[in-house]
C-alpha cells in the first residue's frame, strides 16, 4: 500500500512550511557546481507543490532565499534570482491549471527589477485561484519581518490609528507578511540541519518540526507523505496536558 493511503485526510496540516536545504551539498557531492543543485531543486519544488495540491493542503510556504543569502557569492545570487524568476514565469499556466494562488513574502524591493516584475506579474495572474496557496519566502527573514511590522505599528500609533494599550498578539499578527495566512502546523527542514534559520519565528510557535537527512533535490512526494504521517502521530498539546487533549477530542467526536 502506498503511504499516501495511510494519511488521514481529515487531519491534514492546513499549512506546511519547508526550509529547502542541501542543494549546494547535493551538487558538490556529485562534482557539480552549486547552481546545478538549485536547478535540480526546482524538480523537487514541482513535485512537492503537486503533492500538496493533490492532497488538499491549504497553504505551502517555501523558504527560497533568505535575507542572509544576499551575502553568498555574486554568481550564485544572480543565478538563483534568474532561476526563480524564470521558473515562476514558466509555471504560471500550470499554477492556473491547478488552481494554485501564488503569494510572496519578504523584502521584494531588494530583488533585481527583472525578477521582481516577473514575480509580481505571476502573483497578479494567479490571484483569482482558490485552491492551494503557494507562498514563496524571498529575501525573507523573520527578524526583518518583525522589525518591519514594528515600524508599521509605530507609524499607525503616531497617526492615532491604534493606541499602544490596544496592541496585542493579534495586532502584531495583522502587521506580519503572513497576516492572511494561518500559522504553519508542520515545518519540514531537509538535509540534516536542526535549525530554524530566521524563518517564521512568530508563526512557528506551535508548529511540529520535522527534520530529514534527505537533500532537497532528492526530496519527493513520498518523503512529504512520510512527514505528514509522522505529524499525524504526534499529540499537539498547545501547552495543555495530554489528559486534557484526550478528553477534548473524545468530546469532539460525540
Ligand atoms: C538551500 O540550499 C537552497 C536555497 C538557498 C535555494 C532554494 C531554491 C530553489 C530550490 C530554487 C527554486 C525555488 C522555487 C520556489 C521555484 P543550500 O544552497 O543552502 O545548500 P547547502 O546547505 O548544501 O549549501
Amino acid at each position: 500500500m502506498s503511504q499516501v493511503n495511510e494519511i488521514d485526510m481529515t487531519q491534514l496540516p492546513r499549512h506546511i512550511a519547508i526550509i529547502m536545504d542541501g542543494n549546494g551539498r547535493w551538487a558538490q557531492e556529485k562534482g557539480e557546481n552549486r547552481l546545478f543543485g538549485h536547478y535540480q531543486g526546482v524538480e523537487s519544488v514541482r513535485d512537492i507543490v503537486e503533492g500538496c495540491a493533490e492532497l488538499g493542503v491549504g497553504y505551502l510556504t517555501l523558504y527560497a532565499f533568505s535575507t542572509e543569502n544576499w551575502s553568498r557569492p555574486e554568481t550564485e545570487v544572480q543565478g538563483l534570482m534568474e532561476l526563480l524568476a524564470q521558473t515562476i514565469r514558466q509555471e504560471v499556466p500550470t499554477l492556473n491549471k491547478n488552481n494554485i494562488k501564488l503569494k510572496l513574502i519578504g523584502n521584494i524591493e531588494k530583488l533585481p527589477g527583472y525578477a521582481r516584475d516577473g514575480l509580481l506579474e505571476a502573483v497578479d495572474l494567479t490571484e483569482d485561484n482558490d485552491g492551494l496557496t503557494l507562498i514563496i519566502a524571498l529575501s525573507y527573514s523573520s527578524r526583518w519581518e518583525l522589525v518591519h511590522a514594528v515600524k508599521e505599528i509605530a507609524r499607525d500609533v503616531k497617526l492615532g490609528k491604534i493606541l499602544p494599550d490596544q496592541i496585542n498578539e493579534e495586532t502584531l499578527r495583522h502587521y506580519l507578511a503572513t497576516s492572511s495566512v494561518p500559522d504553519p502546523e508542520l515545518m519540514i527542514r531537509t538535509s540534516g540541519e536542526y535549525r530554524i534559520s530566521n524563518f517564521l519565528l512568530f508563526q512557528l510557535a506551535y508548529a511540529e518540526l520535522y527534520f530529514t537527512d534527505i537533500r532537497w533535490p532528492d526530496f519527493r512526494k513520498q518523503h512529504l507523505f512520510e512527514a505528514i504521517l509522522n505529524f499525524q502521530q504526534r499529540q499537539r498539546r498547545f501547552g495543555k496536558t495530554g489528559e486534557q487533549i484526550r478528553r477534548e477530542s473524545a468530546t469532539d467526536t460525540h
